[in-house]
């Protein structure tokens, strides 16, 4: 059986948090479709074409090291408003969105343009500070010095490019679910996402 979760939304929404509890719970595969962008832009960072990257890309690309830091993040928000990247991009996203045993994707465009068919679909979302209090308190734990401010002007300047640009922006399906978790524990949004869910399989 083939089973398609969209989940969609904004910089550091608690997207990929809830996707990979929702793959575990159902035992469906997951994709982070935020690690392409990331890759293809880490690769325009190393000096190439980003059309040709994304043409190219290689599963190895999915390895490097940078790919989870900031730079790579603005790298891929810029790639990701090139129509051929995303382009280069569509096929694989949407085989592995078909795959037999159920799969979860999470991005910005995979209820509206990758799997518009999908069977559950959920836009996940929160305030701006709150996005930016986690993110930071996340970067802190890691080491990283950096303010709070200099975090949420980069998670706005993202989330308006990647809402802004003109090929498959940033924005809800009209049958998604809305889960805003600013207000919500993880385990609150995981049961909130497996609840709505569960309602649409068979
Ligand atoms: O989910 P993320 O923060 O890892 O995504 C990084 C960037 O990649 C994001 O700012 C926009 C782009 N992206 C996209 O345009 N479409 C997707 N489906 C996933 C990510």
């Amino acid at each position: 059986m083939a089973f398609t979760v969209a989940i969609d939304g904004p910089a550091a929404a608690g997207k990929g948090t809830i996707a990979r509890a929702v793959a575990d719970h159902f035992g469906f595969a997951y994709l982070d479709t935020g690690l392409l962008y990331r890759a293809v832009g880490q690769r325009m960072l190393d000096g190439e074409d980003p059309v040709a990257a994304a043409e190219a890309l290689r599963a190895e690309d999915l390895d490097h090291p940078d790919l989870r830091g900031a730079e790579a993040a603005q790298a891929a928000s810029k790639v990701a408003a090139i129509p051929e990247v995303r382009a280069a991009l569509l096929d694989f996203q949407r085989a592995f969105s078909r795959r037999l045993g159920g799969a979860v994707l999470d991005g910005r465009d995979i209820g509206t343009v990758i799997c518009p068919e999908a069977e559950a679909k959920l836009y996940v979302t929160a305030s701006d500070e709150t996005r930016a209090a986690r993110r930071h308190k996340e970067l802190v734990a890691n080491g990283r010095e950096i303010g709070f401010d200099e975090v949420l002007a980069e998670l706005r300047e993202r989330d308006a490019r990647d809402s802004a640009r003109a090929t498959a922006p940033l924005k809800p399906a009209e049958d998604a679910v809305m889960i805003d978790t600013s207000d919500m524990t993880i385990e609150q949004a995981f049961v909130a996402a497996i609840t709505a869910i569960s309602q649409r399989m068979p």
